[in-house]
């Protein structure tokens, strides 16, 4: 069921703002790692296709798939961000499940994605994720995910939305290691104050796909742009205005304590 009254950009985290820049920032990290048209590509909790809206397009047809239990945020997606022409040019492959499988597809991926997935997910979920990387990551291919690094891991077992959970890189590199592959964190700046990692089959891999400093830089004053963008926009709002104002009214009445 298609839910009409739930922001499909919203929904995703971040703020609805930065959308389009999470979605980018996503896209140029695959494109700088040397993603081409002709290579595949699957998203693992795709969501509201926040990736998805660039990389179909550039992609060949049939070379996008996405995987997330929430069929009714990929329709919102489908409908909003990529339209019916795009859709029937293109032929992304969508799959539906909680359980990280892709059922059917016997596609090797070039490159395997999870942005803001380990930062909601138990260990078993994410043991889950890993096995399916590991089985369908092509020879060179490379996967990327995002986390919230943390001093302990998070220890529940459920999938935690909308806050988040942390891990220690440590646990990470065990659990891939646990499938058979390694990881390397990576400098790519993440607009939330996620960390990046990427894992491969081969230790070789890890290597070849070095980023540059250069471009990390660039990323990184991109990401203060548009931060400070939003910044800007948030306090000429004029009911930030009168939050600000409501704030030093309760201060000066003494219901609040000053900023230090
Ligand atoms: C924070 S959103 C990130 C979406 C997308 N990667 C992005 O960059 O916008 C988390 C996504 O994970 C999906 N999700 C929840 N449980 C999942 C599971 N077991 N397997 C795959 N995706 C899952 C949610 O439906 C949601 O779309």
């Amino acid at each position: 069921m298609v839910w009409p009254r739930r922001n499909h950009r919203a929904f995703v985290g971040s703020n609805p703002a930065l959308y389009d820049f999470e979605g980018a920032s996503q896209f140029n990290l695959l494109t700088l790692l040397g993603l081409r048209e002709d290579q595949y590509v699957l998203d693992i909790g795709c969501g509201s296709l926040r990736a998805g809206r660039l990389l179909i397009p550039y992609l060949q047809r049939g070379h996008y798939y996405g995987l997330d239990p929430d069929r009714s945020l990929v329709l919102q997606g489908v409908k909003n961000e990529v339209g019916d022409d795009l859709l029937k040019l293109r032929e992304p492959v969508f799959v539906h499940n909680a359980d990280f499988k892709l059922g059917q597809v016997q596609q090797p991926f070039d490159f395997i994605l999870a942005n803001s997935i380990f930062s909601h997910a138990s260990r078993e979920q994410i043991l889950l994720c890993l096995r399916l990387v590991a089985e369908t990551l092509g020879g060179n291919g490379i996967f990327l995910a995002s986390y919230y690094p943390g001093e302990k891991s998070y220890a529940g077992e459920a999938w935690v939305y909308p806050e988040n959970v942390c891990y220690r890189s440590t646990d990470l590199v065990e659990m891939a290691a646990l499938n058979g592959m390694h990881l390397a964190e990576i400098a790519w700046p993440h607009v939330n104050d996620q960390r990046w990692v990427m894992i491969a089959r081969h230790e070789e891999s890890l290597a070849r796909f070095r980023l540059d400093d250069q471009d990390v830089l660039l990323a990184e004053q991109a990401a203060r742009q548009a931060a400070s963008k939003l910044y800007r926009e948030i306090t000429r709002d004029p009911v930030y205005g009168w939050l600000v104002r409501i704030r030093a009214l309760l201060t000066e009445l003494g219901f609040k304590k000053p900023r230090a």
